[in-house]
């Protein structure tokens, strides 16, 4: 039994209470939140632990011998190992505190995969990525000479599992894939990846930003190698993320950022990096960020469990698919199961910015365009969908909410 649970099931009027934004009216209509993919909300206490830290305990960590600098340490280190919990993580030194799922990719690009790739060697990802998972691999194309190569996505919106692994050969020297679609809410059979992975002796990483408010992690029973998410997606705050890597690879990796709290001492002749995970932390990082996203996870692990979230957000999911499909004109990219509550869309020849627009006027948030994700997009011959992503706070009004503003939208354009 947790906070906001009985038997297993969801008290959604108790959980809406501690969202404070859900009781904004927009627009003068109540506020349906269905942008979850590009941001969750913020429960009561992410948002007072970070009050709390600017209001009774601003310090910085690592550095001071008084009591504000220690407690603040303490906090910030305490969301470290909430993190290794969370994750399953053999080892607290295997959590890097980063900036975001961006930092984490670009930092295991540079540092882990650079000088491993020369050319003719191969990157795998896969055409569902998020421009996260591209850009950085583009780049270290650019600057190595080496492939990236890409797996297909069926038409169904899930992943070619059999070209994917078709894919890894003797040249392949990095694999980095993206656990649950942001476009389409689809997830990725990373057991069978993994396994695929290990068979060729690849080390893999996962982009898990959109799983890990959805799905249990446990990093020692997958045996990935890296993955990373951020904490605004899991109802954190921004500007905050984390980079779990096996301590065999952390320890040789080079930092890419030079700066205190990264060094063990300095003189002009030579510096010596700190150990695992403090050489990869250089500078003051935002800790009211990392504090609240320990609050983040407790909020999850604590109040609600995956059993939970999962049988809410199922719930959710036939529920809105059995709604959307009576919507004249209505198609949805990404069917294929299993997958998350997410729902992207096209409405007859409407544009989806139009469909945005009109939804946001009955006070329906949704995210229109192409979802940082071009590729996946133009594998479907669209530029744009307009997404609807359900999170835990979702409920069956929400469903009938974004059905009405649908219609409402075909007959304005009618
Ligand atoms: N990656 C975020 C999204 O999917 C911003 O909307």
């Amino acid at each position: 039994m947790s906070r906001f649970s009985r038997n297993g099931k969801l008290n959604i009027e108790e959980l809406r209470k501690v969202f404070p934004v859900l009781s904004r009216q927009i627009r003068g209509k109540k506020l349906t939140y269905l942008d979850s993919g590009a941001t969750t909300l913020k429960p009561l206490r992410v948002i007072e632990a970070v009050d709390h830290y600017y209001r009774n305990g601003t310090a910085n960590i690592h550095r001071g011998v008084h009591l504000l600098s220690e407690e603040a340490t303490s906090r910030y280190e305490s969301t470290r190992t909430a993190v290794k919990d969370f994750l399953n993580a053999g080892d607290e030194r295997e959590i890097v505190l980063t900036s975001g799922t961006t930092a984490g990719i670009n930092l295991v690009a540079k540092s882990f995969v650079k000088s491993r790739v020369k050319t003719g060697d191969e990157i795998l990802i896969t055409a569902m990525e998020h421009h996260a998972n591209i850009v950085p691999w583009q780049m270290l194309r650019d600057e190595t000479g080496c492939k990236l190569v890409v797996a297909p996505v069926l038409e169904d919106g899930s992943l070619d599992v059999s070209a994917f692994k078709s894919l890894i050969t003797g040249r392949t020297k990095f694999i980095s894939c993206v656990w649950i679609s942001n476009a389409f809410g689809v997830i990725n059979p990373v057991k069978e990846m993994v396994h695929a992975a290990k068979s060729a002796g690849v080390p893999i990483m996962f982009d898990a930003a959109q799983a890990v408010a959805h799905e249990a992690v446990d990093v020692q029973s997958l045996d990935c190698d890296f993955l990373v998410f951020s904490g605004h997606k899991l109802f954190g705050p921004t500007g905050v993320g984390v980079l779990y890597g096996k301590m065999k690879h952390l320890e040789v990796m080079p930092p890419q950022m030079g700066g205190g709290d990264m060094i063990k001492s300095v003189s002009f002749e030579k510096t010596i990096y700190a150990d695992v995970p403090a050489k990869f932390e250089a500078g003051t990082p935002d800790i009211a960020a990392v504090i609240g996203l320990g609050e983040g996870i407790r909020f999850v692990t604590e109040d609600l469990g995956f059993d939970v979230i999962r049988a809410h957000e199922q719930e959710l999911l036939v529920a809105a698919e059995l709604a959307l499909q009576d919507v004249p004109d209505l198609k949805i990219l990404g069917t294929a199961h299993p997958k998350v509550p997410i729902f992207s869309m096209i409405l007859g020849k409407i544009h989806a910015h139009d469909v945005g627009t009109i939804l946001d006027l009955q006070g329906v948030a949704v995210r229109t365009g192409h979802h940082c994700a071009q590729p996946l997009l133009a594998r479907f011959g669209v530029p744009a969908t307009v997404r609807a992503s359900f999170s835990i706070y979702n409920d069956q009004e929400d469903i009938k909410a974004l059905v009405q503003g649908l219609r409402k939208t075909l007959e304005m354009f009618a």
